[in-house]
């Protein structure tokens, strides 16, 4: 009953697995406007999706998907506004998806009149479940659909100015069988005829994630290994998170060979989401590798992320969320300012601090307020430490374990939080005002 039906065979090969860690950053795709948009309770609106893309653009994707153009008429104005009020930056693409049909294609290109640069994405979906379910097609028919549509979009590419790229994706890639999904993928990349100059993008995207990231990083390893006119190609990686998995999907599936990401801020998107660009950008960042996007104002990010999509950032979520930095306990609150102390001391240039993955301040968090925090279950160490933070006051050795005590007890009996200016007080109130 809960085996899935279609179940694909594990592939066996695992190159991947020599390296350590992701040392090239990819190219970075947000899919926030087109996947994270279509997931919403309510869809963003025209100006809505206008400060999303300058949000964009701020934090340094140089490839932005804006949008199905040709679905729906906030999505065709969109695309019209950003082409006709020149609202797109030099160095950035922006992609429009489409499907395989010829009114769609037509659409499609005549929303992107007057565009200087654009990817047009090209998407049919491969499955068993869909080609057995929902399309009642054969192998045949389903590669003929990606066949025929990826000429069309060559034809009308050939009768516009703008500088038109290609992206290819067999939607619901992880139900595909392999070699089916590298015959359709190769029989698209014949009709493109990729070249040095113009690459295509082949975009593999776990639609629904399946299966343990190993087997995915597998999937994108063969596919890899298999393609037709490899080094014109860009493989790009499309997770979703319906296993909780996309961020681990891709960061085997780019030691795989994949080379681009398509995914979103804090992975927004259809069910449970799409890859958290965030924490794969950070997590990079964190091995000392630079992603190449900016999250140096996070506060700012969230709060944008936060107004234009209704949605609220966990107060968990990695690097993003408002706890990620805290330590509450006293053990953590210890080894933390022994570490920064240690730090101080030292020229460090790596990030050592114990407990804390990198330097808060490094995505603009502080240390005062986002770090040492104060309840019943801290510690005098970190007590202390707020005391010179905010007062620049030393508390005496001697002083440290009665006033701890002092403060935990109030914290426990008032059931929260303390704030500096409360610990200062108690301090006051204990051994001033007597
Ligand atoms: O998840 C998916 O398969 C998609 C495709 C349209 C690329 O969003
Ligand atoms: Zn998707």
């Amino acid at each position: 009953k809960y085996q899935r039906g279609y179940f694909m065979p594990p592939l066996t090969s695992f190159k991947w697995a020599q390296q350590e860690y992701v040392t090239t950053p990819p190219t970075w795709c947000s899919v926030d406007l087109r996947d994270g948009n279509q997931a919403l309770v309510v869809p963003m609106s025209l100006e809505e999706k206008l400060e999303f893309f300058q949000l964009l653009v701020k934090v340094g994707f140089k490839e932005i998907e804006v949008g199905f153009p040709a679905a729906s008429e906030t999505e065709y104005t969109f695309l019209r506004t950003l082409i006709e009020q020149d609202l797109i930056p030099e160095d950035v693409s922006i992609q429009v998806l489409t499907q395989s049909r010829e009114h769609i294609i037509e659409k499609t290109f005549k929303a992107l009149e007057g565009a200087k640069r654009a990817v047009v994405h090209l998407y049919n979906s491969t499955s068993v479940a869909q080609r057995e379910q929902v399309f009642k097609m054969t192998k045949e028919e389903i590669i003929e659909i990606a066949v025929s549509g990826a000429q069309l979009l060559k034809q009308y590419a050939a009768k516009t100015e703008g500088n038109f790229r290609f992206e290819y994706s067999p939607e619901s890639f992880t139900g595909t069988e392999m070699e089916f999904a590298l015959e359709i993928c190769n029989k698209v990349l014949d009709v493109f005829e990729p070249t040095p100059e113009n690459k295509v993008i082949i975009n593999l995207p776990a639609t629904v994630s399946m299966s343990m990231p190993h087997v995915y990083a597998s999937q994108i390893e063969y596919m890899s290994d298999h393609f037709k006119y490899r080094d014109n190609v860009i493989l790009s990686l499309h997770p979703h998170n319906d296993r909780g998995t996309a961020v681990a999907d891709a960061e085997l599936g780019l030691l795989a060979g994949g080379q681009r990401i398509e995914g979103t801020l804090f992975g927004n998107g259809e069910r449970t989401g799409n890859v958290d660009i965030v924490t794969l950008a950070l997590n990079m960042f964190s091995h000392g590798v630079d992603p190449g996007l900016n999250f140096e104002n996070m506060l700012d990010i969230t709060a944008g992320y936060e107004k234009l999509t209704g949605m609220k950032v966990h107060e968990r979520q990695p690097y993003g969320g408002k706890l990620v930095f805290a330590a509450f306990s006293g053990s953590h609150q210890d080894a933390i300012t022994k570490g920064m102390k240690y730090r101080e001391e030292r020229d460090c240039n790596n990030w050592t601090v114990p407990y804390l993955l990198i330097d808060p301040q490094d995505i603009g968090r502080e240390y005062e307020g986002d770090v040492i925090r104060i309840n019943s279950q801290s510690g005098k160490g970190g007590i202390a430490f707020l005391l010179e933070q905010h007062y620049a006051f030393d508390l005496p050795a001697k002083m440290r374990e009665d006033f701890g005590y002092k403060v935990k007890n109030v914290s426990d009996q008032l059931h929260k939080e303390l704030m500096p200016v409360e610990i200062k007080d108690i301090f006051v109130k204990e051994y001033v005002n007597i």
